[in-house]
């Protein structure tokens, strides 16, 4: 898949999907030629690296009025050497220069994939599932070399890069921009498309157009946050779920990122993506290294339908891992929105006891168990069983919850502490604050030096000993607040610029040393809902609590624009009371459950709460998840219909072998004297014919073309023999081949 061609020095890496191609330039950096849809390999493609001369250029060589690296499209650039656009690197040097030469010195490939020490990053099984390019820069003055990897993989129009920087030289540096990817593309014509919001509404879909200057998405709250997510897609005006052109740039990376693109004066467009540079400095002392996270980028001409279908499969199977990344997700229902605070172990268990007898798998204790915590103000820290709450601890519950034959799963909050709490009592130095500063709160919390092994080391003993004693099969990891004040009392001055980075991968070595030492148990990532709903913690957990926002219409929204990058596998969705705890809203409970259907289905309030007729409902509603769910978390996801452009939304998924798929179909209010409607499927085979709901079929070319009839009683007066439609309607019709 990957060609290098000696006389023109180029690169071609081509899995008959997607071809991108590199050239050594008159300067020895590397230039960047193109990147899409896969064209037939040439030893030159010498005429895609123009030059002409521009008046107030600055020129590489003397005597040289053609060579500049302001015009040219680079692979990995530094600012100052005539671009002065944002570059992907930059160094401080000991005299205060940030004038880097990065030149081509070597190549290697390789089959398959390494793996990224101590980061999550995308993998192989296989070693003919994959290639990697690693092509190796160097800064000669320095001695600082930058290894640029690129995987391309056999099966996906995708493209994994990360760059390992390498101090061979005799000074310390400092690293203030590192990117994990930089793109230049050819032209500006794109909308730039990104996924933002807030607690409770998150990942929103937000569309732009590109224009000169530079449109960015970013955090800087130590996650990668609740207002912006570290996915961007780059798409032709046109383009629709079905059709155009599309590329997708997915960060894996839980902290602080920016996404960036830059058009410049001549519509070249500069894409970068990796850890943000602001506040960023890593020392980089002689003889150290620096890891950059991966950045996976996704070429569809095929619309953004099929760029989201690359991603999940890629991060279905290829970044979640473990046991439970190919096992359909047990059905559980946690207490939070049915107790909060307060509970009792017999509550919990008539709680479980209920579910239990409507087919749920796995109660979930949520926040409240341990310490001295009965409310936001204390306990974070103290990860011992509260013995006034529980009698006999976890292990006692967990042997009652068991005896009822269901599993067992416990909330955890393993990044914080509150001051009331005997952790903090005991090392007070083991927040994140700057000395003689005020140092702020969150929800009452503080946030714990993860950049600090002996902190790491304390919650991973007291974990694994809850984890060890008691049949736990499944943690809800949780983190609720944004990091401020950023200071680490254990590290010296210069290295204050390290500490967000480092945060991040302390709490990576403590999911890796959990899921390695608890193989079994199912963890669900979370940080108030969405706030590090992110393909880094995807590989640890291939689940996460989407948003608190439970309510069936706002996650309409926070689904659909989940699903651009991630699987529904992982999309965390449960049925909550009603009104809504968040919205007040009062939606139907079938709408509810059509909702959290798609995604890994629960509850999420107390069914005891609940009518016979409502139970009733729930029973019907787990039967179908166990019937289908195979279909809804490992099948092909299609978006038919977008909440942000209306009130109808519908999506559907379709079984590898194509014989069975589910429509979820949504209507926010209702209408009267309304039009006939149909729904263009898609991802059906045209020569089967499905039954729909137990009718006589339609062959699937009928469906995706004249489509599926979805038009409801509000197309007029509503006949005595209908179906009445309301408000918060919705259905889920079910193909069969
Ligand atoms: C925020 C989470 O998103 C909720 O689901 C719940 O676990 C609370 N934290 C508990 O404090």
């Amino acid at each position: 898949m990957i060609q290098y061609h000696e006389t023109t020095k180029t690169f071609h890496l081509n899995n008959g999907k997607i071809s991108y191609l590199m050239k050594v330039l008159p300067n020895g950096a590397l230039g960047q030629l193109y990147f899409g849809k896969a064209i037939q390999d040439s030893e030159c493609f010498d005429h895609l690296f123009e030059q002409h001369h521009r008046p107030m250029s600055a020129w590489v060589f003397e005597g040289d009025k053609l060579f500049s690296l302001d015009h040219t499209r680079q692979e990995y650039p530094s600012y100052g050497t005539t671009d002065f656009r944002h570059p992907a690197v930059e160094v401080i040097q000991p005299n205060g220069s940030r004038i880097t030469d990065f030149i081509y010195v070597s190549h290697t490939v390789t089959p398959g994939k390494p793996a990224l020490e101590g980061l999550p990053a995308t993998y192989c099984e296989q070693g003919d599932e994959a290639e990697t390019l690693t092509i190796r820069l160097e800064d000669r003055l320095l001695g600082l070399a930058a290894e640029l990897s690129y995987t391309l993989f056999a099966q996906h129009a995708a493209l994994a890069r990360s760059v390992r920087f390498v101090n061979s030289g005799t000074q310390e540096l400092h690293l203030t921009h590192a990117m994990s990817l930089s793109l230049d593309l050819p032209d500006s014509d794109y909308e730039f498309i990104h996924f933002s919001g807030a607690w409770s509404r998150e990942r929103h879909m937000k569309v732009r157009t590109l224009e000169q200057g530079i449109q960015s998405v970013e955090s800087t709250r130590g996650t990668s946050s609740h207002n912006h997510n570290p996915f961007v897609m780059l798409r032709r005006p046109g383009a629709d779920e079905q059709r155009g052109e599309v590329l997708g740039f997915s960060l894996i990376y839980s902290g602080n990122f920016l996404a960036q693109a830059e058009v410049d004066n001549w519509d070249v467009t500069r894409f970068t993506m990796g850890i943000n540079p602001f506040g960023f400095d890593w020392k980089l002392a002689p003889g150290e290294s620096f890891q950059t996270p991966e950045a996976v980028v996704v070429y569809s001409s095929e619309g953004m339908g099929a760029m989201s279908r690359t991603f999940h499969t890629l991060y279905r199977t290829r970044l979640a891992r473990g046991e439970w990344r190919d096992k359909p997700r047990p059905i559980l229902i946690n207490n939070w929105e049915a107790t909060y605070f307060d509970f009792t172990e017999d509550k919990l268990v008539s709680i479980a006891q209920a579910a239990k007898e409507e087919g749920v798998e796995l109660f979930v204790l949520d926040d409240g168990w341990f310490g001295a915590r009965s409310n936001d103000f204390a306990g974070l820290g103290d990860w011992q069983a509260n013995t006034n709450r529980l009698a006999r601890g976890i292990p006692g519950l967990a042997e009652r919850i068991d005896a009822l034959g269901m599993k067992f799963g416990l909330w955890f909050e393993p990044e914080m502490v509150n001051k009331d709490s005997d952790l903090y009592r005991a090392h007070p130095d083991w927040i994140i604050s700057t000395p003689d500063r005020r140092v702020s709160h969150g929800r009452n919390q503080y946030v714990l030096d993860y950049s600090r092994p002996e902190v790491v080391d304390n919650i991973f003993g007291q974990m694994s000993k809850i984890l060890s004693e008691a049949k736990v099969s499944y943690i809800k990891w949780d983190m609720n607040r944004c990091i401020t004040e950023a200071f680490s009392a254990s590290l010296p001055a210069d290295r204050q610029g390290e500490l967000f980075h480092r945060y991040i991968l302390g709490v990576y070595s403590l999911y890796e040393r959990l899921t390695t030492q608890f193989p079994h148990v199912l963890f669900e990532s979370c940080a108030s809902g969405g706030g590090r709903f992110d393909p880094g913690l995807l590989y640890y957990a291939p689940q996460g609590w989407a948003s608190d926002n439970s309510d069936a219409i706002s996650r309409l929204k926070i689904q659909y624009g989940t699903t651009f990058c991630y699987p529904i596998s992982s999309i965390g969705a449960h049925v909550s009371a009603v009104p809504n705890h968040q919205v007040n809203r009062i939606t139907p409970i079938s709408t509810r459950a059509n909702v959290a259907h798609f995604g890994t289905f629960g509850y999420e309030l107390d069914l005891n709460s609940l009518t016979a007729e409502e139970r009733a409902l729930v029973r019907e509603q787990i039967a179908f998840m166990k019937e289908y769910r195979e279909v809804i978390q490992f099948g092909e996801f299609y978006r038919l219909k977008s909440p942000f452009d209306g009130n109808f939304t519908a999506w559907m998924v379709v079984s590898p072998d194509q014989k069975t798929a589910l429509v979820g179909w949504y209507k926010v209010l209702n209408e009267v004297n309304g039009p006939f409607r149909r729904l263009r499927l898609q991802g059906l085979n045209p020569a089967f014919r499905y039954s729909v709901d137990g009718d006589s079929g339609h062959f699937g070319d009928e469906l995706m073309n004249a489509g599926l009839v979805a038009t409801d009683s509000a197309a007029g007066e509503c006949q005595p023999f209908e179906r009445k439609s309301f408000d918060f309607d919705s259905h889920i019709f079910v193909l069969k081949a």
